[in-house]
C-alpha cells in the first residue's frame, strides 16, 4: 500500500504580470493525468505575493482549478525572506497574515500509512515562533511514523555542518532549530524547491530532493549549476512500510524561460563570477 503525492513548486503565477503563466496548463493536464492523492506546492506559488493580495489570491485558483486535493507552503516571493538576508522585502506578520488569508495556512501535517508528512515555513521559521511551535507539535506527535519535510528552500547545499550564510538554503540558525526539534532522530526525507534546479541525492542520512521548477530555469550565466536544471515536478511514492520512492517527471512541453533573459520579471540578475 502507499500514498503518492505530486510535489510542485516555483510556479511564479500573476494575473498582471503572467510571464510565466503559461506552463500552469500543461502541468496541471499532467497532474490530472497522473491522478495522485495530494499535490504539495513547495512555495513561490506567486510572482510578487509578497506584496501582492491579487498574486497570492490567483495563485490559490490555480491550485483549486486542478480539482486535486492540495497544500501549499510558502517561499520568499510569497512572504518575503528571512531577517538576516538582506532582503527588499523581510517576512513579517502582515506577509504571513497575507498568505494566510489568500491562500492557506504556512504548515501542514498529513498522516498517511507509514508516515507523517509535514509541511513547513522556512521562510519566516527563525521569526515565527508560533509556527515553530506547531512543527515541532507535529514532530513530537509522529511516534513511530516516519517523517518527511516539504519545504521552499533545501535544508543545506550541501552539509547540515555548513555554514554559509546565503539566499539559497535553509540559514544555519533555523536549521539547527529544526533538527533539533528531531532529538536523536533525524527527519527521512526532505523535499524541496526554490533553486530552480533537480537534485535527488542522500546526505547526512537524509534522502534530499530539490524539485525541478516549473516557471523558468536560471540560465549559467546567472547561478551555477548544482543539479539539473529542467521544468517539471516530482512523484512521492510513501509505502506503509516506511519505503520512499521519488520519480523525476521533466516536462519537455513547459517553455524554458531563463529568468536571467527576463529582467521583466525581478530585474537584471548579476552575472555568476
Ligand atoms: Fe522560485
Ligand atoms: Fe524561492
Amino acid at each position: 500500500m502507499s500514498f503518492r503525492i505530486a510535489q510542485i513548486t516555483d510556479t511564479h503565477l500573476s494575473p498582471a504580470r503572467p510571464l510565466f503563466d503559461g506552463n500552469f496548463a500543461p502541468l496541471a493536464e499532467a497532474l490530472r493525468d497522473a491522478r495522485p492523492e495530494l499535490v504539495i506546492h513547495t512555495g513561490d506559488l506567486s510572482l510578487n505575493g509578497a506584496d501582492s493580495d491579487e498574486d497570492l489570491r490567483h495563485g490559490a485558483a490555480m491550485m483549486r482549478s486542478l480539482g486535486l486535493d492540495w497544500v501549499a507552503v510558502p517561499g520568499n516571493h510569497d512572504v518575503g525572506d528571512d531577517l538576516t538576508l538582506p532582503s527588499k522585502q523581510p517576512v513579517s506578520v502582515e506577509r504571513f497574515a497575507r498568505w494566510e488569508n489568500c491562500v492557506s495556512p504556512l504548515g501542514f501535517f498529513r498522516d498517511v500509512p507509514g508516515w507523517r508528512i509535514i509541511g513547513l515555513d522556512t521562510q519566516g521559521f527563525a521569526a515565527n515562533e508560533g509556527h515553530r511551535e506547531r512543527i515541532a507539535a507535529a514532530i513530537r506527535g509522529a511516534g513511530p511514523r516516519r517523517i518527511a519535510l516539504f519545504q521552499h528552500k533545501p535544508i543545506t547545499e550541501e552539509a547540515l555542518a555548513d555554514t554559509a550564510v546565503n539566499y539559497w538554503p535553509l540559514l544555519p540558525a533555523p536549521r539547527a532549530e529544526l533538527l533539533a526539534m528531531f532529538g536523536g532522530r533525524r527527519p527521512d526525507v526532505i523535499a524541496s524547491g526554490h533553486v530552480h534546479q533537480w537534485r535527488d541525492r542522500e546526505a547526512d542520512g537524509i534522502r534530499q530532493i530539490w524539485a525541478p521548477a516549473v516557471a523558468f530555469i536560471v540560465g549559467d550565466a546567472f547561478h551555477v549549476p548544482v543539479g539539473h536544471k529542467l521544468l517539471g515536478w516530482i512523484e512521492h511514492e510513501f509505502h506503509e512500510d516506511g519505503r520512499h520512492e521519488a520519480h523525476l517527471h521533466a516536462m519537455e512541453n513547459l517553455t524554458p524561460y531563463d529568468l536571467g533573459e527576463i529582467p521583466e520579471a525581478y530585474g537584471p540578475l548579476t552575472r555568476a563570477a
